[in-house]
């Protein structure tokens, strides 16, 4: 037994003083022979580690609890808490996750390091989604701006905010393709195209990880949900999904698979089932793919609860067979399912699970705890001075509003009624979410306090040439909603309109901040109806017939529908829900200060009956119109098959245009795209120039256009600028049905432009 003590103490020792930083960088590099060296110590630790704990404390380390008590407080004495107090003083958790701040985490750390037989640290989860206590636009707002490094930099300050309050681990990014609008997730990704959804989930990767996963300034990722979630059935939050192989392998997996490629330290599975598995056990998902094809050395988390919603899915008869098919398909770590913790043991003990794959889950937890610098100092992220200074800093504020400005999307600027001149002007600002200070920061900020956003009438205030005049006009929706409860939304009091209209009429223009209240959109949020909700539609036509200069600001968490908007209305900004600087970044691009250069990330249809309706769609048999009023062809016969803004969409002040394009074959399978950019208006602009190939014939029938490129490119009035784009295997191959990346010979065409229906077009060819 004293023999048995020293060694554990011995052990400890070695793992607790080790001086030096794991950087997630190097575990990105692990052919690198000094990387090498880092990984083989951390793997020798694991090993050591893993050697004297007993099958509880591997079960424990795969077992994570939700806290909501109040960990600096007294401890309670009875109930599901002091459960997990015990549990915790046991060894039996490996992770929690709602527990926030510096000194409530560091009380959480203490019991698990100190009072625990092993010391070994608690990794803190949470979803810092898109911010922490400041927030950035929703994911899809940032979206829009197809900016990779100021979707990183928004990242990195989350990061750093959370980490200051004790957060190690967040679960995000949610890198989840949808191409339904209904559902209310969309929000949380980054819309409907693999290409530019992967190259969004690295940025928020490399944001949230740095290149340093030890540093106090960082968090572990997660890259959420495997897989197929987006693509639930009508749209409808955790139903059913089932799409074909070639969809799963060209459209779902590669954002996940880029995120693997980026050394993304963990990954969530998702509460859908996929072709009739659900993702949590769902081996071909997790071992075949994840851990084997992709070589994935992190962890995956369950969903909450998901584990035990395989009984729901009915794939599973009791609790026990759950953990046993979880655990059996590689979700390493149970989210409040509580069911690893209670069967694991006797799963082992009567050899139904092998011993060896408690090892393999618990070696990832452990090395990603490892990576996080937990073991060198399990404090590092409890600091209260540094959580004082970081919460709300002026670099974190900067880099929201940047953020903001940039994921604004001009949708219809007729005669140029934007920007607003600065003086001499009576405005009129109608509507509910002018004044609210809550719903601008977005569903998906749990970290955030309500009320901490700058409404759009204090963002107008510093604009103060101009006569503001605010009417509410008809009520919107409940504000006195608890969530998580349903928010109600008025759908038939217009009371408020008659002065709204009044006032119209001696206004020179008419600022409409009408769309979705944020917690429309979100989890278990998923509508049939995206048009404009509720009383705003009648009251917008009413006060459009009293004044015709109207700008509709639309807020929203998710494409809307708002045919007659873009048929009347002479200006509509797509204003989303931009975080904590919503209104100062809405005023700036009303004037003009900030010139909108957002593209939409998902496409805008005109009706709900249009969906699925994105850019990237195949051919089919009959893909045109063979003669006027032929019914025989592929689409509906009461509304055209465009949808109302296409995916890329998005307008500028100025304008550009763009010519001279050039496609050279430089060797095989490697082309090089250029063209001319031209801003030929009278305004500084920034133009996300898009780049989309058609693989003419496949083996395996190719979408119509896929986005393969896009840059950014800042033009002064009359400037020209020459893009080159190189396109490689990786752009110019797919999957085929087998799952195999194939490059394949033959015609192929390229579009490039401001937009996915872009006309001007360029050929190639591939031996
Ligand atoms: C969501 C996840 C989230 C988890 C923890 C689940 O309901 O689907 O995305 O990370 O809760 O809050």
């Amino acid at each position: 037994m004293k023999i048995i003590s020293r060694f554990i103490i011995v052990v400890l020792l070695s793992i607790s003083t080790s001086s030096f930083a794991f950087k997630a960088k190097e575990n990105l590099h692990k052919a690198d022979s000094t990387d090498n060296k880092t990984v083989n110590i951390i793997e020798t630790k694991i090993d050591s580690l893993l050697g004297i704990m007993t099958l509880e404390e591997k079960i424990g380390q795969m077992n994570q609890y939700t806290g909501f008590w109040d960990v600096t407080g007294p401890a309670p004495k009875e109930g599901s808490a002091a459960t997990k107090y015990d549990d915790l003083r046991k060894g039996l958790i490996g992770s929690m996750l709602n527990v926030t701040g510096a000194e409530q985490v560091r009380a959480l750390q203490k019991i698990a390091v100190e009072e625990t037989r092993l010391g070994i640290p608690l990794i803190i989860g949470f979803d810092v989604i898109h911010g922490y206590k400041t927030v950035s636009p929703i994911p899809l707002a940032e979206s829009a701006s197809w900016d990779l490094e100021a979707i990183k930099k928004s990242a990195e300050v989350a990061a750093l905010e959370a980490a200051a309050s004790g957060i190690n681990w967040t679960f995000a990014p949610m890198v989840d393709i949808s191409r339904d609008p209904r559902w209310g997730r969309v929000m949380e990704g980054a819309g409907e195209d693999t290409y530019l959804g992967s190259k969004i989930g690295v940025a928020r990767v490399m944001g949230f990880q740095g290149d340093d996963l030890s540093s106090k300034r960082t968090i572990a990722a997660c890259a959420k949900h495997f897989a197929g979630y987006g693509f639930a059935e009508s749209g409808k939050d955790y139903n059913t999904v089932d799409v074909g192989t070639s969809t799963l392998f060209n459209i779902i997996l590669p954002p996940f698979k880029a995120a693997s490629d980026a050394g993304v330290a963990t990954f969530m599975n998702s509460f859908n089932e996929l072709n009739g598995i659900p993702a949590t056990g769902n081996s071909f998902l997790q071992r075949d793919i994840l851990k084997g094809k992709w070589n994935f050395d992190g962890f995956v988390v369950s969903d909450w609860g998901s584990i035990m919603e395989m009984l729901n899915h009915r794939y599973v008869a009791t609790g026990k067979d759950a953990a046993e098919l979880a655990l059996l398909a590689g979700s390493d770590m149970d989210m409040e399912s509580h069911l690893y913790i209670e069967h694991i043991a006797d799963l082992v003990e009567n050899n139904e699970v092998s011993i060896g794959l408690i090892d393999d889950a618990v070696k990832r937890i452990l090395r990603i705890k490892f990576q996080l610098g937990l073991f060198d100092d399990p404090y590092r992220y409890c600091d209260p001075n540094f959580e004082k200074e970081t919460i709300g800093s002026r670099p974190v504020q900067d880099a929201v509003l940047d953020m903001a400005k940039k994921s604004i999307v001009l949708l219809k600027n007729e005669g140029n009624i934007l920007p607003l001149e600065k003086s001499g002007l009576n405005v009129l600002v109608v509507g509910q979410l002018a004044r609210d200070k809550t719903s601008p920061l977005g569903n998906w900020r749990l970290g955030a306090d309500n009320g901490t956003a700058v409404s759009l009438l204090e963002g107008l205030q510093k604009y103060d040439g101009n006569n503001y005049t605010f009417i509410e006009g008809p009520k919107m929706f409940d504000e006195e909603f608890s969530f998580p409860k349903e928010i109600k939304i008025n759908n038939n009091d217009l009371s408020g309109l008659q002065e709204v209209i009044s006032a119209a009429r001696n206004a020179d223009v008419v600022l409409l901040a009408f769309g979705e209240h944020a917690f429309q959109s979100g989890e278990g949020r998923s509508q049939s109806h995206i048009s404009l909700p509720g009383v705003q539609q009648e009251a917008m036509e009413e006060i459009y017939k009293a004044n015709k200069n109207v700008v509709l600001l639309l807020h929203n968490g998710r494409p809307l529908a708002i045919d007659w908007a873009d048929k009347n209305i002479p200006g509509i900004l797509d204003v989303w829900q931009l975080g904590t600087q919503s209104g100062n970044a809405i005023a700036e691009v009303i004037y003009g200060d900030y010139n909108p250069s957002g593209k939409l990330p998902m496409t805008f249809p005109k009706s709900v009956g249009q969906i699925p309706v994105y850019y990237n769609h195949k051919s089919t048999g009959r893909p045109k119109l063979p003669a006027p009023d032929e019914v025989f062809w592929s689409h509906y016969t009461d509304i055209d098959n465009e949808p109302l803004y296409p995916f890329g969409y998005g307008l500028s002040y100025t304008t550009f245009s763009y010519s001279n394009l050039n496609v050279d074959k430089v060797e095989k399978n490697k082309v090089t795209v250029s063209f001319e950019i031209k801003n030929t208006g009278k305004r500084e602009g920034r133009e996300v120039a898009q780049l989309y190939i058609q693989d003419v014939v496949g083996s395996v029938t190719r979408p119509v256009r896929e986005l393969k490129g896009f840059e950014l490119v800042n033009l002064k009035s009359n400037e020209t600028k020459k893009v080159t784009i190189q396109l490689t295997e990786n752009e110019l191959g797919f999957y085929n049905n087998d799952g195999n990346f194939i490059v394949e010979p033959g015609d192929f065409k390229v579009f490039v432009g401001g937009s996915s229906n872009t006309q001007l077009e360029g050929a190639f060819k591939l031996d």
